[in-house]
């Protein structure tokens, strides 16, 4: 039995797993600049005679590897490599060694779990048909995404896969258990930055300037009813600015305002209109007061769609591989994810696998300081994913 075969060889793999992941955890490196990473990642897949395989998008690497009538058919894994700029608080042996940077998002575990997967289905390539490929991929992190360059620079051709798996740590589940959700799963992100040019003036004489302050109060407030008035209420969709600055005194009026923020979505039809919407609000209010606005909304993420077909699919193969009470259902989120990208070119399954201990331990969310894992989710993580290729490889 093939399960049984991968099942062993992940348990049989777990320490090893480990030190890779600890490696990893203990040199991260920033987004788009991978390149030890990347390095150590050739080194592995030299090790495990994976060798076919080239550099695309700077530091990411797409391997091939061959089982039986290797033309047949191809599936796709996807991991990320990028950390973050975090300073780890965690005092453990692999602690991040890079000031500053860390390994805040499990983006070690993923492509641990991906080299784990890569292992184990080299090691079995005569025991299913059709071709594997990895995709080691930087910058998921950081606008544009590492997922759209290396869209591309071609990774979905030659061969063209016929679905693509990605997994990410979820550290509201304890390891030993992975999580679904079919269709819409995560947002569009689109950053938002908007520039209110009014005139100056003392404050004791508005009516000689055009106050930007009073115009930005209104954009803000007034941009929630395109949220609310505007958006299907049953679709989620969020409008956040984090960030307004402008104005140096209590008497004075300063000539600029800037906001930034970020617009979400879970419906990519609704997330165009609602750029227009929100462009138009802004520059008519600003256009009504005498100021006049520039805004910039360049597209991010789009949404997350896990096909649904795929989806299901790979939801009764983790019944089967790991037993249906360890198989959860996953609530929306308004994250974004850049795996997104790769949902809009073939079909997507992105799953969660779990990274606590008992619902005690490693409960720290992503992009904390303190996050860590337990790191039996390595034996999930990697076990699942050669298990969801070659059930997709045979289907
Ligand atoms: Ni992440």
């Amino acid at each position: 039995m093939l399960r049984e075969t991968i099942q062993n060889r992940a348990k049989d793999l777990l320490p090893w797993a480990r030190d890779i992941r600890r490696h990893i955890h203990a040199h991260p490196e920033l987004s788009f600049l991978e390149h030890n990473t990347s390095a150590y990642i050739h080194e592995q897949l030299d090790a495990m005679g994976i060798t076919d395989r080239k550099t695309v998008a700077g530091t990411g690497i797409v391997a091939l590897i061959k089982g039986k009538n290797a033309d047949s058919k191809c599936v796709a894994l996807r991991a990320d490599m990028d950390a973050l700029p975090i300073r780890e608080e965690n005092e453990v042996p692999y602690k991040s060694q890079n000031e500053g940077v860390m390994h805040a998002c499990g983006h070690d575990v993923h492509t641990t779990c991906l080299l784990g997967a890569a292992r184990i289905l080299q090691e079995n390539r005569d025991n299913f048909n059709g071709t594997v490929k990895l995709l080691f991929q930087p910058g998921e992190e950081k606008d544009p995404g590492g997922a759209s360059i290396m869209i591309a620079e071609g990774v979905l051709e030659n061969p063209k896969p016929s679905a693509i798996f990605g997994l990410h740590v979820f550290p509201d589940l304890p390891a030993g258990t992975t999580g679904f959700r079919s269709g819409q799963y995560m947002a569009s992100a689109d950053e938002i930055y908007i520039t209110i040019t009014g005139k100056g003036g003392h404050a004791a004489q508005p009516q000689r300037t055009v106050d930007p302050i009073a115009i930005a109060a209104l954009v803000i407030t007034g941009l929630q009813q395109v949220i609310s008035r505007k958006c299907d209420p049953l679709s989620p969709s969020v409008l956040t600015f984090g960030k307004i600055t402008g104005g140096t005194a209590v008497n004075i009026i300063p000539d600029q305002v800037k906001i930034e923020g970020t617009f979400r979505a879970m419906d990519e039809k609704w997330r165009h209109e609602a750029h227009k919407w929100i462009r138009d609000f802004i520059e008519q209010t600003c256009a009504a007061y005498g100021a006049h606005a520039t805004i910039e909304m360049p597209p991010g993420y789009p949404v997350l769609f896990n096909d649904p077909a795929l989806t299901a699919n790979a939801i009764s193969w983790a019944n089967e591989y790991m037993g249906t009470d360890n198989v959860k259902p996953l609530e929306m989120r308004m994250g974004a994810e850049d795996f997104a990208f790769y949902t809009h070119h073939v079909p997507g399954c992105f799953y969660r696998i779990g990274t606590n201990r008992d619902g005690k331990e490693f409960t720290t969310s992503v992009h904390n300081a303190r996050f860590d894992v337990n790191e039996d989710a390595l034996q999930t993580g990697m076990g699942m994913m050669a298990w969801c290729a070659v059930n997709a490889l045979s289907n």
